[in-house]
């Protein structure tokens, strides 16, 4: 139900448990099971229409958060994408203040294995530090950081600038955790002032302003696709 854009795999294991889902005329208990374009699905006696797959790539801009709705009343990145009725989530989170690249698609299949660990995928950040990290610092980043959620996985540090003072450089990791590169830059003493995600995997933010989203090419699928663990 997750890969046919139909809910979120939370909502759908939950709509499962409940005895809600039919397939084929028959309610399903277990969570997994296979079925294939021709099986009839229905949630709550209604039959479910299968979306087309849609991949977007926004340029999200600070000041928006990456869930569906917020408590707080804060504008969602769903604001920002205009007439599409497809039913899309974010690939994992960005937090309100970074500002970058976020995937969007209905395809839970392929969200669930991009942001799985055990799927290496580069993502680099342009980060903004706060005072003059050393070479010892920096390497620290590289090597991994004991975080309160344990350490973190090699990095790799580029581009680096010293400004009047700040430093700005880029960090490539693999992980996903929550606040990750705002926590590693802060257990070595330089809160970050400014974070983008500049890049994902292959992809970048060429040729979008904040706020402007693209779908992404067939290809792009094809290749983002390729190399994933299957599952
Ligand atoms: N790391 C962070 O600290 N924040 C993000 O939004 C993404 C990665």
């Amino acid at each position: 139900m997750a890969e046919a854009g139909i809910a979120s795999r939370r909502r759908a294991e939950e709509m499962i448990s409940q005895g809600r889902v039919k397939v084929n005329g028959r309610v399903i208990s277990k969570q997994g099971s296979k079925v294939s374009a021709d099986d009839r699905i229905e949630v709550d006696g209604k039959v479910i229409k299968r979306e087309k797959k849609v991949y977007l790539l926004l340029y999200k801009p600070v000041g928006f958060i990456t869930t569906v709705d917020d408590p707080q009343g804060r504008k969602t990145v769903f604001d920002l994408i205009k007439g599409i009725t497809a039913r899309i989530y974010p690939v994992g989170r960005l937090d309100y203040n970074t500002s970058g690249l976020l995937l969007m698609t209905n395809d839970g299949k392929l969200t669930f294995q991009l942001t799985h660990p055990s799927f290496l995928i580069d993502k680099t950040y342009q980060v903004l530090v706060k005072g003059y990290p050393k070479q010892s610092d920096f390497r620290q980043l590289e090597k991994g950081i004991c975080l309160e959620d344990g350490l973190t996985a090699p990095a790799k540090v580029s581009k680096i600038v010293r400004l009047k003072a700040n430093t700005l450089f880029n960090l490539a990791i693999h992980e996903g955790r929550n606040r990750q590169v705002r926590r590693m830059c802060q257990s070595i003493g330089f809160p970050v002032e400014q974070l983008q995600r500049i890049k994902y995997a292959f992809l970048d933010l060429d040729g979008l302003q904040e706020g402007e989203y693209r779908f992404l090419s067939p290809a792009e699928v094809n290749k983002l696709k390729k190399n994933l663990p299957s599952g």
